[in-house]
């Protein structure tokens, strides 16, 4: 069985989205773990609901030695670790370890609104404020930079004058909860190709 970790910092939801595709078997997969850098982030509950693993890191105990800390505890366990809303940059031998095999979910159309401290409701303020008249999600690989890996998919929602950060954040995240699960889909079947920067989605080899 195809084994993943998710990384968040906060409500989970994306999460949830994830856990939901595999309860109905649109995922093939199993979610091994799920790690926070927050102890109080509702996704933590999410995951003892459905009895998976968690932990807890506590960047004031760890530091600089948080993503070595993960990379012990998932090491040899999971063929992808999953960032879903996970606030920490993960450095250092885990991205070499798992490279190819770490993906986030970011909610603006990279390149655009993203990068460092580019997260929650300051990438749609941005969005607005920047009067773009589409918005939506991208699903990419980890690299060692910031948001700078190759582009799984992407997702759109229009923008429209009335918006608030809030609104538009909301339209966005229902679109998250599409891509998230079908980037995991693809990848667990193994049809998720990377030329050069470019990813290349195989078909599936039914029908
Ligand atoms: C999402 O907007 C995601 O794109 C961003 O953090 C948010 C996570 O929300 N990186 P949740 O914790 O999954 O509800």
């Amino acid at each position: 069985m195809f084994k993943i970790a998710v990384l968040i910092s906060g409500s989970g939801s994306d999460l949830q989205s994830v856990i939901d595709a595999i309860d109905s078997g649109y995922i093939k997969a199993e979610i091994e773990a799920v790690i926070s850098d927050k102890a109080d982030a509702y996704g933590l509950e999410r995951a003892r609901n459905k009895n998976i693993k968690t932990w807890y890191i506590d960047k004031k105990q760890y530091g600089d030695d948080s993503s070595d800390e993960i990379l012990n505890i998932l090491k040899g366990k999971v063929d992808l670790i999953v960032l879903a809303g996970f606030l920490s940059i993960l450095k250092g031998d885990i991205i070499k370890e798992f490279k190819d095999k770490i993906i986030n979910i970011h909610p603006s159309l990279i390149p655009s609104f993203c990068g460092p401290r580019m997260y929650g409701l300051k990438v749609h303020q941005a969005a607005i404020d920047y009067g773009v008249k589409v918005s939506g999600c991208t699903v990419h690989f980890v690299d060692d930079g910031t948001d700078t890996g190759p582009i799984i998919l992407q997702k759109t929602v229009p923008v429209y004058n009335e918006d608030t950060a809030e609104t538009l954040q909301k339209r966005v995240l229902e679109q998250e909860h599409i891509a998230l699960p079908e980037a995991v889909k693809l990848i667990s079947e193994s049809r998720v190709i990377i030329q050069n920067r470019k990813v290349v989605i195989v078909k599936a080899d039914c029908c």
